[in-house]
């Protein structure tokens, strides 16, 4: 009895519902407008290269920052975790995952993501995969990873996988010259 009371004094309050008017404010609005200088999560993802990967709206084959040891080092350990069960440690495609799902993950070694500049890397772990129009009968093949890695990790993958690239499609004219008496050739 004492709880139901209770439940009914807080339910029953005087309060203000969203949007409705109000005589407290002297812009007469109970809603209150975002104060000045706030900036909302997400809402500093402006389009600029960093985010997009795109110049003036196209993917280029550069990278926003300079690609050191560190770089790659965290671009492998995230690869690792987000990318490798479906796509494999050299992302050849062979995973668990493709072994017993019904889906077919990217072999990186294919031509055509060979001669795709870095930052479409970057723009597919951003928006994922699309297999036609999602309004239209088509499907998401991929997920998004914009909301679970940042976006300096995202460019750290892309250069990992720039590297795992390489890592099987190398020549002797890739290795320094004053490096090339270590290949023990
Ligand atoms: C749950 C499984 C799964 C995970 C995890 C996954 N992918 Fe994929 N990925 C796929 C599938 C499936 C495709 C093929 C999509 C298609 O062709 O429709 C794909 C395709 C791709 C492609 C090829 C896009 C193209 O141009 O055709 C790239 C690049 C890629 N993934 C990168 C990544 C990266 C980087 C990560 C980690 C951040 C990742 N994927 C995580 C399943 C996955």
């Amino acid at each position: 009895m004492l709880l139901t009371a209770c439940h009914t004094d807080m339910y029953n309050q005087a309060k203000l519902q969203t949007y409705e008017p109000s005589t407290f404010f002297a812009d007469g609005r109970a809603s209150r407008p975002v104060v000045a200088g706030a900036v909302a999560v997400g809402q500093d993802e402006v389009d600029t290269f960093l985010n997009t990967g795109k110049v003036d709206g196209q993917l280029v084959d550069e990278m926003p920052f300079p690609v050191t040891a560190d770089l790659l080092a965290r671009g492998q350990q995230q690869f690792t975790i987000y990318c490798s069960p479906c796509h494999g440690v050299a992302g050849l495609g062979q995973s668990a995952v493709a072994e017993r799902g019904a889906i077919v993950p990217a072999n990186f070694h294919q031509q055509r993501l060979r001669d795709v500049p870095v930052s479409h890397f970057f723009d597919i772990i951003t928006n994922g995969v699309y297999r036609g129009d999602p309004n239209n009968g088509g499907y998401q093949s991929m997920f998004s990873y914009a909301s679970r890695i940042k976006v300096e990790d995202r460019w750290a993958i892309a250069a990992y996988i720039r590297a795992l690239q390489l890592s099987q499609n190398a020549t002797v004219d890739d290795v320094p010259l004053d490096m090339r008496d270590q290949l023990g050739q």
